[in-house]
């Protein structure tokens, strides 16, 4: 799956940091990219990607087909039962547009629906089923980043992901261990059972996993755009889908859906221009906090354990302010320029003891439990110069493992990243109160983080899934960049995290070395390293000065590609 030749095309397998290269003249840098480069988290939704580029079309036309054929063999993670994020660079009008089509909730899933009858949290409601829902978003957005900065019709963009939903695609081994730990809940359902069960058992690697009436679905979003999903046959199918198993959505929900353009959230960092997710993603303002906290410091300069101390410091503090004022900002006042100013940050600086870590719970708070690591994000640079960074989820593994029947629509179960109930840890073990509470249409708080990042010489567009984990990864990915690392070790880079509560620095196997881990715990950190290894970064680079392009799957995903295409000479722009 890695290699596949192509025509008259010069074709680079990028998993690696090999990059393809046209030379300027030395020191000028270049106007336009020596061809494409996409890193998604499937080969086939990468090669859908090309498939539509080499049609003429741009990289948002090519966001339209990566996102639609993940959305088809990595229903693990995302698809149109769900939502997602695009931030868009328009290369020739240098305009940049965060679409958000995340999901709403719908008006009967109030706060009281999730509690049990001692008012605990129910999880199962929460994370299953009809009431783990919120009305899509993702097929409105499909729609949306076509019509308005694609050039070619649906029915060419769309075309390789209803091809993979009706050929079908092999089964790879996350699919089948995903499906695995959500099993029980998805052969609750009938029409979930009918898409994933092949002969009547659980998908296993190497089977075909064929999804008829998705293909159908895709077909008619194709030719009759919006209405082809949120009114007519569709709609009346999901309406009822839900009904059936005990949930409530109205016609109204379904149709009065709309995608919101907002301006992205940009910040500096050393030199570094950091364009990035706005709310009601929490990513942006997180990770512009955490970079103004540690912007005063040369963290080049530190050894590792007093680099990681600092970082774990401002991300504590981050995501404790995460917790207290993030939401929907169409719903409620988010302090934005307070949480964003570099004087907050000054004074959440100071509080930073050099030695020792502050205890969370010193920044008022309470307990948390762990995550798993599914959404998807893939990143697009063009031969225009044109970027997409799209994350796109149904949130936990499979969504809430309700398939709609008919429609080959496996339904998100996002209302998990709503406080359900205040001050109660969700599947990421993050919390909220007032500002991320459920009400009808507003969007749920989310982490997803597609950010491009610009310096002098290079433009790079990054993004990851992992839920509240995103955050830190993004931003390790762009130190990572910022200290010199090549595009694929970026992307392989291990992980550190901590999320202020759980009071943890979670530490991937390698991040960390012995000496480094012994100081850190006597600065007062605990450090976990028994987690698996977690997310799955995607990341392409245009280095302007070589004229270079790369691009860096993350190795923890095995199917992932990230790949450069040169055109032939004379098709260059
Ligand atoms: O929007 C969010 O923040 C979450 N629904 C993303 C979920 C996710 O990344 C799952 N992967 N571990």
């Amino acid at each position: 799956m890695k290699t596949r030749s192509l025509l008259p095309v010069v074709l680079a397998l990028l998993f690696g940091s090999h990059a393809l290269a046209a030379q300027p003249a030395a020191g000028v840098v270049a106007a336009h990219p020596p061809g494409a480069a996409i890193a998604s988290a499937h080969a086939l939704a990468t090669e859908a990607g090309f498939e539509v580029l080499r049609q003429g079309g741009n990289a948002f036309d090519a966001a339209v087909a990566v996102s639609a054929a993940l959305s088809v063999v990595e229903p693990i993670s995302s698809g149109i039962g769900g939502g997602g994020f695009f931030l868009l660079h328009d290369a020739r009008s240098g305009k940049r547009v965060f679409v958000d089509a995340r999901e709403v909730a719908p008006a009967a899933a109030t706060a009281a629906v999730f509690l049990d009858a001692d008012g605990e949290l129910d999880r199962d409601r929460a994370q299953n089923g009809p009431w783990s829902a919120g009305i899509p978003g993702l097929p409105a957005g499909l729609v949306h980043v076509s019509r308005n900065y694609g050039r070619l019709p649906l029915s060419v963009t769309l075309a390789p992901a209803i091809r993979l939903a009706r050929e079908g695609f092999p089964v790879y081994e996350r699919l089948e261990r995903g499906y695995g730990t959500r099993r029980e809940v998805m052969e609750r359902y009938p029409g979930t059972r009918a898409v994933f069960l092949v002969d009547g058992k659980p998908p296993k690697v190497g089977d075909i996993l064929r999804q008829t009436d998705l293909a159908r679905t895709l077909e008619l979003l194709a030719r009759d755009g919006f209405d082809g999903f949120y009114r007519g046959e569709v709609a009346r199918k999901l309406l009822k889908g839900v009904k059936d198993e005990g949930g409530q959505w109205t016609a109204r929900e379904l149709a009065g859906y709309r995608v919101v353009e907002r301006e992205p959230l940009s910040f500096d960092y050393r030199g570094l221009r950091i364009t990035t997710a706005p709310p009601p993603s929490s990513g942006g303002v997180a990770m512009e906090q955490i970079f103004n906290i540690i912007g005063a410091w040369d963290l080049a300069r530190l050894d590792d354990a007093q680099r990681t101390h600092l970082l774990v410091e401002a991300m504590r503090r981050a995501y404790r302010d995460r917790t207290m004022y993030l939401g929907d900002p169409d719903f409620v006042t988010i302090p934005l320029a307070r949480l964003t100013s570099r004087d907050y940050a000054a004074g959440l600086r100071a509080g930073i003891h050099p030695q020792r870590a502050t205890p969370s719970d010193l920044l008022p708070a309470l307990p948390a439990p762990l995550e798993d690591e599914e959404t998807t994000h893939f990143s697009i640079i063009d031969a225009e110069g044109n970027v997409a960074s799209t994350t796109q989820t149904v949130n936990l593994l499979y969504g809430s493992g309700l398939v709609v029947p008919g429609t080959g629509v496996l339904l998100n179960n996002e209302m998990d990243d709503f406080a359900l109930r205040p001050a109660t840890p969700n599947a990421f073990g993050v919390m909220g109160y007032a500002a991320n509470a459920p009400a009808a249409g507003k969007r749920m708080l989310s982490s997803m983080t597609p950010t491009l990042v610009e310096s002098s010489d290079k433009v790079i567009a990054i993004g990851a899934p992992g839920g509240s984990r995103i955050i830190t990864q993004v931003l390790l990915g762009i130190l990572s960049y910022a200290e010199g690392l090549d595009a694929q070790a970026v992307a392989a880079r291990p992980r550190i995290h901590h999320q202020w509560m759980p009071d943890v620095i979670s530490a991937e196997a390698d991040a960390l070395d012995a000496a480094t881990m012994t100081a850190l715990q006597k600065m007062g950190h605990t450090v976990n390293t028994a987690e698996r290894p977690w997310g799955n970064l995607q990341t392409v680079m245009w280095d302007r000065k070589a004229n270079a392009l790369s691009g860096g799957s993350d190795p923890r995903n095995p199917v992932g590609e990230a790949r450069v295409e040169l055109p032939p000479a004379a098709a260059q722009p």
